[in-house]
């Protein structure tokens, strides 16, 4: 199977580099569109990381190329970066990922999206029903109070109790 290369590449085997290379703030943030502001924050978060020069200065393996990808990606698809996280949960860090490393977080992200999705039908559903209704009642609207879950938490108004 061929294999591709990282993801937001244009570049030709004549210009492919080495995979041990390291990419400066800016060549992250220019080949990738994602600001360095942005790139600082996903560090800190622990989606990405970075090596130091002696200045001090970062540098990015050329693998993160594909994390900051994938991350702008779910950003502009409004994925939240939590799930992004739990997503890249077992893909290394500190070693360019295998091919395997990436199907399994692959399969992972998918599970994650189709229980998104489920959710968000269910919702459309109970919405729609909602706006025909209109009783707002925290006993029978299922929107209100998904499974009576404030009734876990004793009789009377729960949510007026938590906000007193
Ligand atoms: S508003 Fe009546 S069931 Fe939701």
């Amino acid at each position: 199977m061929p294999q591709h290369d990282e993801i937001g590449s244009s570049e030709t085997s004549a210009t492919r580099h080495a995979p041990d290379e390291l990419l400066t703030v800016g060549e992250m943030s220019r080949r990738t569109g994602v600001a360095p502001s942005a790139l600082r924050f996903y560090e800190e978060l622990g989606l990405i990381a970075s090596h130091r020069t002696g200045g001090n200065q970062r540098r990015y393996p050329r693998h993160m190329l594909r994390r900051v990808s994938l991350i702008a990606v779910a950003k502009r698809l409004g994925i939240p970066l939590s799930d992004v996280q739990s997503a890249f949960e077992n893909v290394p860090l500190d070693s360019t990922p295998s091919h395997d490393d990436w199907q399994r977080a692959s399969r992972r992200w998918k599970r994650q999206l189709e229980e998104r999705r489920l959710g968000i039908e269910r919702l459309e559903q109970e919405l729609t029903g909602c706006i025909g209704c209109g009783c707002l009642s925290m006993k029978a609207c299922g929107l209100l109070n998904p499974d009576d879950a404030l009734g876990d938490d004793g009789a009377g108004p729960r949510r007026l109790d938590a906000s007193a």
